[in-house]
């Protein structure tokens, strides 16, 4: 069987899918093959990309403890989906690894796909998040997860976190949506991520769920740097929603602001840019023919989302709105 299970690229709506909020990802035309046979009581995956084999036996219980590193996102996903029997294959991707879009999420969604015979791309995405959280320990969201899992040809889809509501919003033909590496690798694990959410948990315990708050409970967490975080992701619903509406009305530079402001409220507020990525945004808002620009996914590295026109040539992926993961018998 071939699995084949894209990236994402996010392009508004960060640090706001685990406290339930919005977020706006699209999957992307690069993404992650496994070519293999069921069979055995092992999970045998040869990684072309990565290097090494992940071994896993379908009894795993320590996913966290797999080698090499990678096998701990395959261990994850063993863990969860139980399967009866093993699998013998291998994986490619075309994916550039640990760069922010979300290699590891797809390498997940299609081992899933590949040990298990859950095709509901909800329950694949929330078995794929608890695969991550188990093998990698990072506390993450399921916005990558079901934007892999779920995403549908030329489109981006608006995610409400906290329903799962998906709601598709088609990419017009006549702007180009590009993903720049700030040249900072990115690795979640230990990273602040996990600080943030917990900020974000002590944000609610005083004002209540962060996507029901407005900016006047926000003012009344008396810590600044909760507040602070707090004020990220409330304004950061808000700009999904305006994004969304100024793509679809073919307001480019109103979407483009809205970019903008969401890098800053991340640089400012929730404090998960570096100097590269700030100085990278800035230099492409600066060249013609963009829109906007902004860190995308979880920052601390990683890549720079850019809209712009559809002429426009910048040094980096060009990403087509893409479908999500998918099964085929060759
Ligand atoms: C990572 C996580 C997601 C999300 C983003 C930030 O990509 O896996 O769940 O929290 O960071 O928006």
């Amino acid at each position: 069987m071939r699995v084949y299970a894209p990236g994402r690229v996010n392009l508004i709506g960060d640090h706001t899918d685990y406290t339930g909020g919005l977020v706006l990802p699209m999957a992307i035309d690069l993404g992650t093959t496994i070519v293999g046979e069921r069979g055995g009581d092992s999970i045998v995956l040869r990684s072309h990309a990565a290097g090494g084999t992940a071994r896993v036996a379908i009894s795993v219980s320590d996913p966290a403890a797999a080698t090499p590193p990678w096998a701990r996102y395959v261990a994850g996903v063993v863990a969860e989906v139980q399967p009866e029997q093993g699998f013998v294959g291998a994986i490619t991707t075309t994916l550039p690894l640990g760069k922010g879009l979300s290699s590891s999420a797809s390498l997940e969604v299609a081992v899933a796909l590949a040990i298990g015979d859950e095709r509901d791309p909800h329950r694949v995405a929330g078995m794929c998040q608890r695969a991550e959280q188990r093998g990698a320990g990072v506390p993450c969201g399921i916005m990558d997860q079901l934007v892999v899992a779920a995403a549908i040809d030329e489109h981006v889809l608006l995610i409400d976190c906290r329903s799962l509501a998906l709601t598709p919003v088609k990419v017009p033909d006549d702007v180009a949506i590009y993903a720049v590496d700030c040249g900072e690798a990115r690795h979640l694990v230990g990273s602040p991520y996990a600080d943030r959410r917990a900020d974000c948990a002590l944000a609610e315990a005083i004002i209540g769920p962060l996507r029901d708050a407005d900016l006047d409970d926000v003012g009344q967490i008396a810590d600044e740097r909760i507040r602070r975080r707090a004020r990220h992701v409330v304004t950061e619903n808000q700009r999904v929603v305006d994004f969304a509406a100024a793509l679809a009305r073919g307001d480019y530079g109103r979407a483009g602001a809205l970019m903008i402001e969401s890098h800053n409220s991340l640089r400012n507020d929730f404090e998960v840019t570096t100097t590269r990525l700030d100085e990278l945004v800035a230099r492409l808002c600066t060249t013609t023919g963009v829109f906007g620009a902004r860190v995308t996914g979880a920052g601390f590295g990683g890549c720079v989302v850019v809209l712009s026109e559809a002429s426009t040539t910048i040094d980096g992926w060009r990403l087509r709105p893409s479908a999500g993961a998918r099964v085929s018998a060759g």
